[in-house]
């Protein structure tokens, strides 16, 4: 199998869930998605993420965005341990968990690094735009939950970039001013970004955000 890179279209699959057969396409619609891979059912720093994603629902449907987890693990494992990350994180697990028990949908997304773990998926996620491109993939170690929130903010910038013609500069947050590409002329900006722009060179140019009042 070729390493996937960004701007590769997302493989499709078909897969056992907690919440039935999905073909994941078909589960993404015309939306943006987020599948990410955990090591193990049953273990204390994935059930923190997987209950932390579930509070995070109405963030990413703000976001238009649908949300997939995958372990190697098997479905009545998961159901098990749905009912334990629901009592302790104090919510309810509300997006399908893969069950990828032959690790075809680990191996087709490069999710098994044989050297951090011969058989466990280590952390990938992966952001999934509505033409299904890949927009951003990230490998964390089985040690350390995500960030959540980051996720959010990349999620924010990308569709931003998307549908507003801007970048987002470094440690960026919502309301926070955004960049003008390099792609667009300072005469057309003066067109496309009514709020006016800063130049501070003429490549670095800012523009309050398009989307907020
Ligand atoms: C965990 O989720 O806590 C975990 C899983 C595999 C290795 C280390 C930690």
């Amino acid at each position: 199998m070729a390493t996937l890179r960004l701007g590769d279209k997302a493989p499709n699959f078909t897969a056992q869930t907690s919440e039935g057969e999905i073909d994941f396409h078909e589960y993404l619609g015309d939306g943006w998605g987020v599948l990410f891979s955990h090591p193990a059912d049953y273990t204390p720093v994935c059930t923190t993420e997987l209950g932390t994603v579930a509070k995070y629902k109405d963030e990413f449907e703000k976001r238009n965005t649908k949300v997939i987890a995958l372990s190697v693990d098997g479905l009545e494992s998961h159901k098990g341990w749905i009912k334990d990350i629901n009592e302790t994180q104090g919510t309810t697990v509300n997006y399908p968990i893969i069950a990828d028990e032959d690790r075809k949908i680990a191996e087709l997304y490069d999710m098994i690094h044989p050297n951090a773990d011969a058989t466990l998926t280590v952390r990938s996620v992966y952001i999934i735009a509505p033409d299904k491109s890949i927009k951003l993939m990230i490998t964390y170690p089985a040690s350390t939950g995500r960030n959540f929130d980051e996720l959010l903010r990349v999620i924010d910038s990308l569709q931003l970039t998307a549908y507003h013609k801007v970048a987002t500069p470094a440690n960026w947050k919502h309301g926070e001013e955004v960049v003008i590409s390099p792609a667009i002329s300072s005469e057309d900006a003066k067109d496309i970004f009514p709020k006016g722009f800063k130049e501070v060179k003429p490549y670095l140019r800012l523009t309050p955000q398009p989307n907020v009042d």
